[in-house]
């Protein structure tokens, strides 16, 4: 199992979930997050001494999945965010040790799945 944890364009969102639900992923928790990457939240042309970093709203996407599901779920995400432009976002992969759910007290693949 795997973590998939999502950094994208807050106006991505939509075409993000969009694109997920035609790879058959509807389960994600989604929030609100200040970031930035190599640019260090500022634009290409800034001219500037950057003293600290510029964070910029961002938003984050989480889903857990079994084995099967860690590519099209990956490439879905990359499929709605990309633009091309700097800024489109990162997806971080981390293995998922364990999931629970609470009601039925399943675990592993049948609580994610
Ligand atoms: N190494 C990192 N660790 C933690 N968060 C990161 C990392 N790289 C990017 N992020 C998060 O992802 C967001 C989007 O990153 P971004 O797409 O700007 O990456 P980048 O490496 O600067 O690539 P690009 O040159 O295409 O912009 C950042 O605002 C930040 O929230
Ligand atoms: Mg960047």
């Amino acid at each position: 199992m795997k973590l998939i944890h999502a950094v994208i364009q807050p106006h991505k969102l939509t075409d993000v979930k969009q694109s997920l639900a035609k790879a058959g992923v509807t389960k994600m928790t989604v929030t609100s997050a200040l970031g930035c990457g190599q640019q260090k939240g500022f634009s290409e042309g800034y001219r500037g001494v950057i003293h600290e970093v510029n964070l910029l709203k961002k938003t984050v996407i989480e889903i857990g999945v079994n084995e099967d599901f860690v590519e099209p779920t990956v490439k879905a995400i990359v499929d709605g965010a990309r633009t091309g432009n700097i800024g489109d976002g990162k997806i971080f992969i981390l293995d998922l040790k364990d999931a629970i759910r609470i009601r039925t007290g399943e675990r592993g693949n049948e609580a994610i799945g």
